[in-house]
């Protein structure tokens, strides 16, 4: 691409050393305008039909959006009938605004008045191209003939206002300088001021004046730059209230937004998850939920945000990507056992902190927020480390593995994730563990026992075991005592082959199997190796469970002493 990248034109940022911009912070939510009926429609491949139309219409209004940009009613007949349908058919809400666009040309602007009959509050769009480029190559017109287009335009909507008001219209007007981005600043608050002054802009009537960066062409600072030298310039700005409309062409469609809010901007339009041409407008969810996190509410509800994505799919055809922020499939697993254990310790530390705030590294939001869940946050694959597997056991089954455990169950799943070569489910790691540790009984297996406790005078416990074990197909009593089950038992089996181990730690829990409560023992045991074996026993009696825990281990330490 050597010689080729030598033909673009590199954006030339205006000069603003006393920009003040970078220094604030957005406290508040923007007033939201979508444009997923206009902007976004326009861009689909098959564009909505009308009844598609109106159902992301109602998701749009449920989400909380009180402006939204329905059509284009003078360039199709589709988009003139479905504005007359939601207005004939009652389905805009008294609090939500319709917006129509219309190019500044005279018969479009008289078309566009027919379509908003009857409605009850209405912003009229209107927009005319002003960049140097566009001067130079579509219009081949002066700075003056553009604004003379679009002052005349101003003036014709003003009249026809006249009758729509009087017949109950709260009606409003917006105004966009098409390729601001591209404009002489100077030019874009020429043609802004003139505008303002043929509609006749007041601080009760203000005039909304949409900066779009139509096609994204600069780093987002410098459009924040040009936002608040526009501002500054702007004669009577009092009077208007700034709109951006950007798009996301080298991919900072939000990070222009909010520097351009940063810089003064009040409103921003844009789409649900940024469709729009080419790469999109700006996507109003991930700059919602930006500000979400940020503890400020957005005044967007996006509590259900699968049902948005089902419908947004549906209607317009599209896919969301895996990594979208907020909505895609992915966004809320880890696949990384750092990630993994450093969320898992997150989450421990808000139960046991009880912390109001959310502190859990890795996840920037938490996923009940939007109506995700926390079961798929973790995922094993091959490059999972030790902690992700207990943490599955523990968040989808109630197995709360003891930490030293940790390495050995995580070496056990590693191994099947090598040979399958793939990203193992929670139901394939709960057979894993199962197989490991739970349905183990050979070479040894306990057929029948009893326990004998009694309690003496200082309350101190002694217990008596006698039991029937079978080594492979050979059957054998012992017996034993002990302060407590699992002393009584070691006791009992001194002398036999199966004795040595030395018993490490041990710790029991109850789980819930069906309406049953069970109770499940980790027992960790030494061989005279030096080396460390886990066993896990199940039973619905908590005496027996760590004896089944300890044959367990002995069973898998005798399996490993034979590969
Ligand atoms: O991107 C754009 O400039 C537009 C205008 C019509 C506002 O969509
Ligand atoms: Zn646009």
């Amino acid at each position: 691409m050597k010689s080729t990248f030598e033909k673009y034109v590199p954006f030339v940022p205006i000069a603003l050393p006393n920009r003040t911009w970078p220094g604030r912070q957005i406290t508040n939510a923007p007033v939201w305008c979508s444009v997923d009926l206009r902007d976004g429609n326009q861009a689909l491949v098959d564009p909505m039909n009308v009844s598609e139309k109106l159902e992301l219409f109602h998701t749009l209004v449920g989400i909380g959006l009180k402006e939204i940009e329905v059509g284009f009613p003078s360039a199709s007949e589709t988009e003139f009938e479905f504005i007359r349908a939601l207005i004939e058919g009652g389905h805009i809400p008294d609090d939500v605004t319709i917006q129509v666009l219309v190019q500044a040309r005279a018969h479009l602007i008289k078309r566009t008045f027919e379509a908003i009959r009857g409605a009850k509050n209405v912003i009229l769009h209107f927009y005319n191209s002003t960049s140097t480029l566009q001067r130079k190559v579509v219009f081949r017109m002066d700075m003056d003939g553009i604004i003379q287009i679009a002052v005349e335009a101003a003036g014709l909507i003003r009249e026809l206002s006249k009758p729509a008001i009087e017949a109950g219209v709260n009606l409003r007007y917006e105004y966009s300088p098409e390729s601001f981005m591209g404009t002489e600043m100077d030019n874009a608050v020429l043609i802004c001021q003139r505008v303002m002054e043929e509609l006749r802009a007041t601080p009760e009537n203000r005039v909304i004046l949409n900066l779009p960066s139509t096609v994204e062409n600069c780093m987002p600072n410098y459009f924040a730059d040009e936002i608040e030298y526009f501002i500054s310039k702007l004669p009577n700005r009092e009077s208007a209230i700034i709109s951006l409309h950007p798009h996301n062409d080298r991919g900072c469609g939000v990070a222009t937004a909010e520097m351009g809010l940063l810089a003064g901007a009040e409103r921003i339009e844009g789409t649900l998850f940024g469709n729009g041409e080419r790469t999109g407008n700006v996507d109003l969810v991930t700059l919602a939920m930006n500000l979400y996190t940020q503890r400020v509410d957005p005044r967007l509800d996006f509590s259900d945000i699968n049902k948005i994505r089902e419908v947004f799919e549906r209607v317009t055809k599209m896919r969301i990507g895996e990594r979208q922020p907020y909505v895609g499939e992915l966004v809320f697993t880890a696949f990384s056992g750092s990630h993994q254990d450093a969320i898992n310790k997150g989450f421990k530390y808000m139960q046991e902190s009880e912390s109001e705030l959310w502190e859990v590294p890795y996840l920037p939001i938490d996923p009940a927020d939007v109506g995700r869940q926390y079961e798929p946050i973790i995922r094993i694959n091959s490059q999972s480390g030790k902690g992700g597997s207990a943490f599955i056991m523990q968040q989808n089954f109630g197995y709360d593995l003891p930490k030293a455990m940790h390495p050995e169950f995580g070496a056990v799943v590693q191994k099947e994730t090598d040979r399958v070569g793939k990203e193992l489910k929670p139901e394939r790691i709960y057979e894993l563990f199962q197989a490991e540790y739970v349905d183990i009984d050979a070479p040894y297996r306990l057929i029948r026992h009893s326990f004998a406790e009694t309690t003496d005078a200082e309350g101190n416990s002694h217990v008596s075991f006698a039991g029937t074990l079978a080594h492979k197909d050979t059957v054998f009593d012992v017996s034993g005592e002990g302060n407590g089950p699992i002393d009584a038992f070691f006791n009992a089996i001194r002398g036999q082959k199966m004795d040595r181990f030395t018993f490490v730690d041990y710790k029991e829990h109850a789980i819930r199997s069906g309406s049953d409560s069970m109770a499940v023992a980790y027992i960790h045991l030494r061989g005279l190796d030096g080396k460390d074996v886990f066993g896990v026993g199940i039973s619905h009696n908590i005496s027996l469970a760590p004896l089944r825990g300890i044959l367990s281990a002995i069973n898998r330490a005798k399996k490993q002493e034979a590969k």
